[in-house]
């Protein structure tokens, strides 16, 4: 009795918990949902079980050729593991990829970023801009930075591909921890950042792109991959640390860090000019991030990454100046999208 009136119950609320949509679609999509009722041929299942079996089901991933539901994974989509299957997996959440095209109409295939997010790099910039340094604190940041490029020349000598593809991966850090400390602050304190999160973030993801472009041209060696790994755990507590103590100096070094990695990419176009370093057709994702032509070479993508690091140097020395002028950076206008 008691599981008549259940089942009875059951049978009125699954339409409202369970969307009969979701599952038709989540059914309709692939094998897995079949081969697991399969198991249950000749039985009476009870609604709720069903359901149930229909809404994990749902959620295991499958390996398919393709079809509506089909995400493919980032590296996959990159167009970097040509021959690779797709992978995909049945969900009926709604979240299948929208069909983004270019301005050409051709397909977008890139999941990693979109059109918006691509731009046309200001190269008028002027690269030999420098900050002084005045006081002791900038004086430190301003050394600290200088005597890490000796290790670094030793280390790496003129092998500019691999060098900037490492120093991204340091590159990518500061952006980010500044920004997740202005997130987290403007949170406890219920106020606007003055968009310096987002232009901070910005940042973080644009040198995020350099490292997804040089990966294209070059490839870490183990002990380098090692490396990148020891320096993102020391280097990431320390910007933290230096970020939460003064800001002004940490936004200083990185501003000096970016004057450095212009100098970095200055010499990684000697060296390609020199014919020291083969000038080799740009990656496929730099031609779409930065909108240059489609014969672009190493050379176009590396002046457009180095007038990134100019414009990098700016908003950090920037965000250094306001601070030093005793005021907080959301009492002014962060640079967002300052390309
Ligand atoms: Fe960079
Ligand atoms: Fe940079």
């Amino acid at each position: 009795m008691n599981s008549q009136i259940a089942g009875s119950v059951l049978r009125q609320i699954g339409p409202h918990l369970f969307s009969t949509a979701a599952i038709s679609r989540a059914a309709a999509t692939g094998g897995t949902v079949h081969s697991l009722l399969a198991g249950f041929a000749g039985m009476r299942v009870a609604p709720a079980t069903w359901v149930a079996s229909v809404r994990f089901a749902g959620t295991v991933p499958e390996t398919v050729d393709g079809g509506e539901a089909a995400e493919k994974s980032g590296s996959a989509a990159d167009g970097s593991t040509g021959g690779k299957k797709e992978k995909a997996v049945v969900s009926y959440w709604g979240m299948a990829p929208a069909k983004v095209v270019k301005e050409d109409g051709t397909q977008w295939k890139w999941s990693c970023f979109k059109p918006w997010d691509s731009y046309t790099s200001n190269q008028s910039i002027d690269l030999r801009k420098h900050h002084v340094p005045i006081t002791w604190g900038e004086k430190l940041a301003f050394w600290t930075v200088k005597s890490l490029r000796l290790p670094t020349d030793i280390f790496f000598q003129r092998r500019y591909g691999c060098r900037v593809m490492m120093l991204e991966t340091v590159a990518a850090v500061p952006g980010m921890v500044a920004g997740m400390v202005l997130h987290l602050r403007s949170l406890r304190r219920f106020e606007h950042s003055g968009g310096w999160i987002k232009a901070l973030l910005e940042e973080a993801e644009n040198e995020r792109m350099h490292l997804m472009t040089f990966m294209e041209v070059t490839q870490p060696r183990w002990y380098e991959r090692a490396l990148v790994f020891a320096v993102q755990g020391v280097f990431f507590n320390a910007y933290f640390l230096a970020y939460i103590l003064s800001p002004k100096l940490a936004h200083r070094m990185v501003g000096y860090l970016e004057e450095e990695a212009i100098h970095s990419y200055t010499e990684f176009l000697k060296d390609i000019d020199a014919g020291k370093i083969e000038n080799v057709p740009a990656p496929a994702i730099a031609i779409d991030y930065w909108r240059l032509p489609p014969n672009a070479m190493l050379r176009d993508v590396v002046m457009v990454v180095r007038a990134d690091e100019a414009h990098h140097r700016d908003v950090n020395h920037f965000a250094s100046d306001i601070h030093f002028q005793g005021h907080e950076l959301r009492e002014l206008p962060a640079p967002v999208g300052y390309h």
